[in-house]
C-alpha cells in the first residue's frame, strides 16, 4: 500500500512531513516533489534503504543516484568541495544543479554505484527542503520513474509506475521546471565537464566560473552511466519532427511550431523552450495512456540555443533513441 498525502507547496502540512520523515528514517521509500521532477527518496546513509530505490525502479546497481542535501553545509559533509563548487553553490543553490565531487566515505558504495565520486544538490522545492530536514539525513532520489520511462512531473505519473511499490508519495502539485538538474562534474576544478544538461542553464555556470564545460570522455561518460542509457522513452515510438516537416497519418505532435497538416491530430502546441521542456515528459505519458488509435509520437526539434533547450534536445535524443 502507498500513502498518498496532498500538501500546500509553499505551506507544507508538518504533520505529513514528520510522517514522511520517520519512513526515511526507518528505512522505507517516499516519492517527493522537486522543482525538477518528482524524487523517489530514501535515507542516503542507509544501504539497505537505497538498495530499495534500486528494486522499486527496476534500475541497474551501477546507475548512481543523486544525494539531496538540505544547504551546501549539509552537502559538504558528503563530499570533498573545491572552490568551483563552492562559488557555484553560493549562486545557484537551492536550484536545479548537481555536483559530482569525490565523495566522502560517509556516503555508501550503494548510493554511488560503487564509484569514488558522488552526486549532490539541493532542490528548490519548499515540500523537498523539509522533508531533507525533518528526516534529519541526506535523501538520495533518483526520478520517481520505473526505469527508462519518462521522468514523472506530477504525482499522477508517480502513482502509474510506483504505487504498490513506494511506502508514500506527498502529492504538492505540478512541478516547476519538467526536466531534470544539470549535472556536472567538478573532480577536477580546472576542467568542469558537461555530464547533463537540465534546469540550469549552460551559460549560467560557464559565465560564473569563467570557463567552458567540456565534455566527458568515453571513459567519464561511462561512469555517468545515467548519460548512456536509452532513457525516457515511452511506450510509442518518437520521432523528430523539423519545421516544414508534413506530419504523418496516425501521429500524436508536441512543440512550439504547428505543423501545417496538423488537422485534428492529437497534439500539445507549448508557447515558448521553457513551456515545451515542462511539458515534454507529461506529454509523452500523456499521448500513451490516451489515444490508443496512435502509432508515433513526433516533436519539434528545438533549434534555439537559449535556456532549456540544450537539456530539451538531450531529453528528446534520447526519447527517439538517436544517443
Ligand atoms: O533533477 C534531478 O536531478 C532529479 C531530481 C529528483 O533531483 N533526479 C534525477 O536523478 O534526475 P536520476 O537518478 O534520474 O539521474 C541522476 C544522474 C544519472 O545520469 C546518473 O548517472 C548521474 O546523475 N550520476 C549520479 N552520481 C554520479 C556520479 N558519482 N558520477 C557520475 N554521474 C553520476
Ligand atoms: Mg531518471
Amino acid at each position: 500500500m502507498t500513502i498518498a498525502a496532498t500538501v500546500d507547496r509553499w505551506e507544507p502540512n508538518p504533520h505529513v512531513i514528520a510522517k514522511a520523515g520517520r519512513i526515511i528514517r526507518a528505512g522505507g521509500l517516499v516519492a517527493f516533489p522537486t522543482e525538477t521532477v518528482y524524487g523517489l527518496g530514501a535515507d542516503a546513509l542507509n544501504p539497505e534503504a537505497v538498495k530499495r530505490i534500486y528494486a522499486a525502479k527496476g534500475r541497474p546497481s551501477d546507475n548512481p543516484l543523486i544525494l539531496h542535501a538540505e544547504d551546501a553545509k549539509q552537502a559538504a559533509e558528503l563530499v570533498e568541495f573545491n572552490q568551483a563548487a563552492s562559488k557555484l553553490a553560493a549562486k545557484f543553490w537551492p536550484g536545479p544543479l548537481t555536483f559530482v565531487l569525490p565523495s566522502k566515505n560517509i556516503v555508501p558504495s550503494e548510493t554511488r554505484g560503487g564509484l569514488d565520486t558522488a552526486a549532490v544538490r539541493v532542490p528548490n522545492n519548499p515540500i523537498a527542503l523539509a522533508l531533507i530536514h525533518k528526516a534529519k539525513t541526506p535523501i538520495a532520489a533518483p526520478s520517481a520513474n520505473l526505469s527508462g520511462k519518462p521522468s514523472p512531473t506530477d504525482a499522477e505519473a508517480v502513482l502509474r509506475d510506483m504505487n504498490g511499490r513506494i511506502d508514500m508519495i506527498i502529492d504538492g502539485g505540478s512541478v516547476k521546471f519538467g526536466i531534470e538538474s544539470t549535472v556536472i562534474d567538478l573532480t577536477d576544478p580546472d576542467s568542469p565537464l558537461m555530464l547533463r544538461p537540465g534546469g540550469l542553464p549552460r551559460e549560467e555556470i560557464e559565465n560564473t566560473l569563467g570557463v567552458k564545460l567540456g565534455f566527458p570522455d568515453d571513459v567519464k561518460r561511462k561512469r555517468s552511466p545515467g548519460t548512456h542509457y536509452r532513457h525516457y522513452a515511452p511506450s510509442l515510438p518518437v520521432k523528430i519532427w523539423h519545421k516544414g516537416d508534413l506530419l504523418p497519418e496516425n501521429s500524436a505532435y508536441m512543440g512550439i511550431n504547428r505543423p501545417d497538416n496538423l488537422g485534428d491530430t492529437p497534439s500539445i502546441l507549448f508557447a515558448s523552450t521553457e513551456d515545451y521542456a515542462h511539458g515534454l515528459f507529461a506529454g509523452f505519458r500523456k499521448f500513451e495512456n490516451d489515444n490508443h488509435e496512435v502509432d508515433c509520437i513526433f516533436v519539434e526539434w528545438p533549434e534555439d540555443s537559449s535556456g532549456l533547450s540544450e537539456g530539451l534536445r538531450d531529453r528528446i535524443s534520447r526519447a527517439a533513441g538517436i544517443i
